[in-house]
């Protein structure tokens, strides 16, 4: 159903020739148009416009319904037929999108309705977690499936996703690690931007995109001891490093939206920031979109103890710039008043109200409210048989091996009579559909143990299932169970275990004070592995666990996340070999929940770990390494990374340097590499890290191939931020390390020389001597040539 506003667009482009459709419309003509509107708008229509309606019951209802008495979307017809809704969310599906828009133009001014969603990961086709998606390290396929998102997500009447959730997350107590990619700066960046990319495309009026959201602004990673909704307490320096730098990719890459988050930051909840988004996101960064408030996060400032009532949190709220308050109704109740107070000025409303109405221009809601849908489009789009393929092949990818003792996998079926897969996880559909999985359904997704059986179906190999206990295990419960899947254990040739989390322990609200296995779920692996059956560990998870007896003691350990819709086929394609797996751990897997939050991104100190040396950095009653560290995972295959090589050790600041190096495929099986490089500036005045990510590439290899892999470190990489913020190289060493796990040891050292000639606009500071080197340089390689 395609239809054109013409009375908004006659009220709008008297002077403009706009036609239907046409969304290549200039900066200019849209500052002018949202002028006219302006002009035109009472001030309750203006707050009107910065209220997004929600009600979280609607967002768990079925997607369709004939509006049930009692539906809230009735009251929020009726406000939007006054025209004092900017947005809604939660609401999906042709037939109420279109209601949706059809009350808005019937509304005085026919300003159409945002309509907003989480689409996490993935719409009705349920791509892996975002943690398992980062673990792919796959830029294009995590760009294709926001891609694949956004299509189906378009098709329902949605025009905006609040995601990706891009905070750097480096406690795995918080639940909602699983929604983001992870411990490290770069990497969060990285992927966050592919998948702004695929949900927005180059243009997010298109019909098959939707706009993003960077959320939450900033630093709710870091929430004190990982407890869902606390305070944060980080330094600027911190925040500029670790905490903002992905969102800066992110707004540099055009996303269209940034959400505030829920938390307090150094003491001014970030919803009432007005450092945070007047100077940083709007000024610094010229970020020119919309800022919305979390759920109810406006009315929460009470809650914190900064505002004592609504009119007060409109307040604070409003005048730090966030445009738009999601379901509480501070806004539209005390806007006015405060207006009239002078507590918050006319012109603080018109500027929040030209940020919606410019999104929805930049949206081409004007010309298109009913926008493109209809029933029919979204039953031929959702879950199609090419979507559910790219969520499989994206799973596969995300997985990591971290153990594969005697290459007991793949599993080789030639040797396999009876193969017994054991544990509730295994064929437990409801487990496949996390919290951020809404649209996600039973019937769609596969099993494990249905992934498996599909895969043996015409294989001599006889399949057996046994639960052992439920999800959480309480072998107690019912012990019978318990033995005779450790019995079946026994005399059966290969088990599949296949344990971990529910999905109900990951996500908002889930923070955990212990990482182990639940339950009784290490006791049934030790009886497994009693048993002297050959075995590996299939470990369902948000987050990384404290795993380390399997470490010690299981053959293999398969880690595939909550892994969407394909989940069961694609773990059934990594274990019997044809896909070998890829995944690569992005966020470190620590031995006990004790040594959280550890990451490998740490500042230098005086006295790092050295074994054997009491004064250094160590725990007396455990390692202080981690079990797992960022960046690894095993292959079927194995790959050598040699021949490091700069193309100069000798650098002037504003020259680059290329780094290559030779990734062989010495194993028997073609596969794919993550190639990692890490940089270490070895010693500058604002102490830097071990050494940080600066660039990967995956790079797929045939066996006995040799394939060169070059990168590019540039000015910005080797710099950091001063004292005012500005970015800076400082001359002197540099210590380039390339290999396939942030311990990577392979490594070369260049030195910076301070130039005459950086045209980066990075600012180089160097001493006297250090300037009459580089000239010193620069002479005799002016000699040499
Ligand atoms: C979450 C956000 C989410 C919003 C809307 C909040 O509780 O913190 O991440 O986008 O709800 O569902």
């Amino acid at each position: 159903m395609y239809h054109c506003n013409l009375p908004s667009l006659l009220i709008l482009s008297l002077s403009v020739s706009l036609v239907c459709g046409a969304l290549n419309r200039t900066r200019h003509e849209i500052e002018r148009d949202i002028d006219a509107l302006l002009e035109r708008m009472t001030l309750e229509e203006k707050l009107g416009q910065l209220q997004q309606l929600g009600n979280v019951m609607a967002m768990f209802s079925n997607s369709e319904p004939d509006n049930p008495a009692g539906d809230p979307l009735a009251e929020h017809l009726q406000l939007i037929r006054q025209g004092v809704v900017g947005s809604i969310l939660y609401v999906r599906g042709a037939k109420r999108a279109n209601d949706i828009q059809r009350a808005a133009m019937e509304s005085r001014l026919q300003i159409p309705v945002l309509i907003g969603f989480d689409v996490i990961h993935g719409y009705r086709t349920l791509f892996p977690i975002p943690l398992g998606e980062a673990a792919s390290w796959d830029l294009d396929a995590v760009q294709r499936a926001a891609g694949i998102a956004a299509v189906e997500a378009r098709s329902a009447g949605i025009h905006w996703t609040f995601a990706p959730m891009m905070d750097v997350t480096r406690d795995p107590r918080w639940g909602r690690v699983m929604e983001g990619a992870g411990e490290d700066v770069f990497l969060v960046a990285e992927m966050s931007k592919a998948k702004i990319r695929g949900f927005q495309g180059t243009d997010f009026s298109q019909k098959d995109k939707v706009m993003a959201c960077a959320k939450h602004f900033v630093g709710y990673g870091a929430v004190e001891a990982g407890r869902d909704f606390n305070s944060v307490d980080i330094s600027e320096r911190q925040l500029r490093e670790v905490y903002l730098p992905p969102f800066q990719a992110a707004v540099e890459a055009g996303v269209g939206s940034v959400m505030m988050g829920y938390h307090n930051l150094n003491g001014v909840p970030v919803t009432g920031n007005h450092w945070l988004i007047r100077q940083v996101l709007r000024k610094e960064w010229q970020f020119d979109g919309l800022v919305v408030s979390d759920y109810e996060s406006v009315q929460d400032l009470i809650g914190h103890g900064m505002a004592v009532n609504h009119s007060e949190a409109a307040m604070y709220a409003l005048n730090a710039g966030t445009d738009m308050e999601m379901v509480s109704r501070s806004y539209v109740a005390h806007g006015a008043k405060l207006v009239e107070e002078g507590k918050v000025t006319v012109e603080t409303v018109n500027t929040a109200v030209r940020n919606v109405l410019r999104t929805k221009f930049r949206l081409g809601l004007f010309e298109q409210p009913f926008q493109f849908v209809d029933e029919e489009l979204a039953a031929k789009t959702l879950a199609k048989p090419e979507h559910l393929q790219a969520a499989r092949e994206l799973a596969a990818k995300s997985f990591v091996l971290l153990k594969n003792e005697r290459n007991i996998l793949p599993i080789d079926i030639r040797n396999v009579k009876e193969l017994v897969v054991i544990g509730a996880l295994a064929d437990d559909k409801a487990n496949t559909i996390d919290s951020w999985g809404v649209e996600g359904r039973m019937e769609d997704s596969v099993t494990v143990l249905e992934g498996i059986r599909e895969r043996l179906r015409n294989t001599s190999v006889t399949v057996k299932f046994f639960k052992a206990c439920d999800a959480v295990c309480n072998s107690s419960k019912n012990p019978d169970e318990f033995q005779q899947a450790l019995n079946a254990a026994g005399t059966s040739d290969f088990v599949v275990a296949v344990v971990g989390e529910t999905v109900g322990v990951s996500g908002e609200g889930a923070s955990l004070t212990n990482l182990n296995l639940s339950g009784d779920q290490l006791k049934l692996l030790q009886g497994i592995a009693e048993s002297g059956t050959p075995f590996v560990v299939v470990l369902k998870n948000g987050r990384p666990l404290t795993i380390e007896w399997l470490a010690d003691y299981a053959p293999a350990i398969l880690v595939t996340w909550h892994s969407g819709t394909m989940g069961g086929p694609a773990v059934a394609d990594v274990l019997f070999g044809d896909v070998n797996p890829s995944g690569k751990l992005p966020m470190t897997f620590p031995r006990s929940v004790g040594q959280v939050p550890l990451y490998y991104d740490q500042k230098n100190i005086w006295r790092p770990y050295v074994a054997g040396n009491i004064f250094t950095e160590k725990y007396k009653d455990s390692s202080i390494l981690p079990l797992y560290p960022f960046g690894f995972g095993l292959s079927y295959t194995s790959f050598s990374i040699t021949n490091l090589r700069l193309n100069s050790t000798y650098v002037m600041a504003g020259d680059s340097v290329t780094v290559s190096v030779d990734l062989t495929n010495t194993g028997n099986r073609d596969g794919e590499e993550v190639v990692q490089l890490y940089l270490r500036d070895v010693a500058a005045r604002i102490t830097r890290s071990v050494r940080q990510l600066k660039a990967f590439r995956k790079v797929a290899v045939k066996v006995g191939e040799r394939k060169r892999v070059d990168f590019t470190l540039t000015e910005r990489d080797m710099g950091f931020l001063d004292e005012a913020w500005r970015m800076t190289v400082e001359p002197g060493e540099f210590v380039v390390f390339v290999g396939n796990s942030s311990d990577a040891e392979l490594s070369r050292t260049f030195t910076l020389f301070p130039s005459l000639f950086s045209s980066t606009g990075v600012f180089v500071a160097g001493t006297t001597t250090a300037w009459l080197l580089s000239f010193a340089v620069l002479l005799s390689n002016n000699l040499k040539t």
